[in-house]
């Protein structure tokens, strides 16, 4: 497995473009089978989460072709309705493809998602949902099977928040017969840009950016052309990463309009931002107070993608701070490797406990994306030099994060 080496202690001070967004551009992918014809996607990040979406996508029988950084859809011919298994279970979001291909083909055979460091992530919620339209399912030597004779409208109530559930609904409820009411929807970014692109493909979709949305069925996507957004959390963590050296920085083309609660974390341990015409400057001389209190929680509070890497930024806070996480079960899993570079934090359920101080470089393991990206981020902070194996991981959601923080004048290399 390939790792990256941090130089720690270098102020960061430089500009970065920000890739496209890998929680909007699965979906979208899933998406783009409901179109027989062709699907163009600008701005794709080139990560390895989309490259297996592409590779179980042509499995089902799409072509797809990549100039630069455009993807190329064409679902013109599917000649099956079972994703490739060894992919699919490389991949727990690759669950979105069963609302795409019930509504193209009545019929989905995917692996069932297994759980992962982060938590169980079941997917109760998914299937619910799917059969309020008219899907079937059942379990086949280890995979789940869905079939419909046809999908139709209905009203979704969702008791609690998923994203990927509510983009399976979607995906389903676009191109069924009848009017489908989703009541309790996840309300973040990647499920508003989902609605944003069927809507642009022919979709009838009201309602975006709340928890409800009423979908009118259509016969069919067209083709379209459809520019990914950039994404928030690749954008959160350069701003922890400027944070945690008490540096500057200008993030190019950040979706700043979705990084609300981030930037106000920023501004209370002492970060200073300005947002013009398309750049993010961001100055962390003055930081880097605690946080008292920081929760996670759904759109728009703060996201629990940067709950890691924001973690690993106040470990080097002047004092206590705390952060409470209430979306996954287990999403303190790169506690024990902060540790290993001399952080104080106190585990308690949910809660963690940070009392700030010095880090020093040292050997760690990525173990997911997320905690990936923390480590890299701590590197940054600490003193001497950091190598995070299972680059992997973080190859996973982020193009190439080395490239980007060396952008904004960090020292690291990949090896
Ligand atoms: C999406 O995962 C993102 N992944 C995650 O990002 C993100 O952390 C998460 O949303 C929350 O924002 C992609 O978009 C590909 P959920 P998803 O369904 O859809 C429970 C990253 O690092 N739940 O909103 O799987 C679930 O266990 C990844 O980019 C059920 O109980 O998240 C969790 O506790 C990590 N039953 C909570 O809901 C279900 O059927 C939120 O999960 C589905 C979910």
């Amino acid at each position: 497995m390939g790792r990256i080496r941090i130089t720690g202690g270098i102020p960061l001070d430089g500009e970065v473009r920000i890739q496209g967004s890998k929680n909007a551009a699965l979906p979208i992918m899933a998406a783009a089978l409901l179109n027989r014809g062709t699907t163009v996607l600008k701005g794709c990040p080139r990560i390895a989460d989309v490259f297996l979406m592409e590779k179980i996508l042509q499995g089902l029988g799409a072509r797809t072709r990549w100039r630069k950084d455009t993807l190329e859809i064409c679902a013109r011919d599917l000649d099956n309705c079972m994703a490739d298994r060894e992919l699919g279970e490389k991949m727990r979001s690759s669950i979105v493809l069963m609302g795409s291909l019930l509504g193209r083909c009545g019929e989905g055979i995917l692996p069932f998602p297994g759980g992962c460091v982060i938590g169980a992530r079941p997917i109760d919620l998914h299937l619910e949902a799917l059969e309020r339209l008219g899907a079937e399912f059942k379990e086949e030597k280890g995979c789940l099977r869905g079939k419909t004779r046809g999908l139709h409208g209905g009203e979704i109530f969702f008791p609690r928040s998923s994203v990927g559930a509510t983009q399976n609904a979607v995906l389903g409820a676009v191109c069924a017969r009848g009017t489908t009411v989703i009541r309790g929807g996840s309300a973040e970014p990647e499920v508003s840009w989902l609605c944003r692109f069927l809507n642009q493909a022919g979709g009838q979709i009201r309602g975006i950016g709340t928890s409800c949305l009423v979908i009118q069925g259509v016969s069919g996507l067209h083709d379209t052309v459809f520019q990914i957004p950039p994404d928030r959390i690749a954008a959160g963590t350069y701003v922890c990463a400027s944070a945690i050296t008490r540096g500057k920085g200008i993030l190019l083309d950040p979706p700043a309009g979705e990084m609300g609660a981030l930037l106000s974390a920023y501004e209370k341990i002492g970060g200073q931002y300005m947002y013009k015409s398309g750049k993010l400057f961001l100055c962390s001389q003055r930081a880097f107070a605690p946080l008292r209190r920081l929760e996670t929680g759904i759109y728009p509070g703060f996201p629990t993608d940067l709950q890691s890497i924001f973690l690993a930024a106040l470990t080097c806070a002047r004092g206590e701070s705390l952060i409470i996480e209430n979306i996954f079960e287990d999403r303190f899993k790169v506690v024990p490797q902060l540790q290993k570079m001399g952080a104080q934090i106190t585990l308690d359920g949910q809660a963690a406990r940070i009392r700030g101080g010095r880090l020093s470089g040292a050997l760690v393991k990525a173990q997911e994306l997320r905690g990936g990206a923390a480590l890299v981020v701590a590197g940054l902070g600490a003193e001497g030099e950091t190598c995070v194996e299972n680059r992997e991981f973080i190859e996973r959601g982020y193009e190439d994060i080395s490239r980007d923080l060396n952008c904004l004048g960090a020292k690291t290399q990949k090896d």
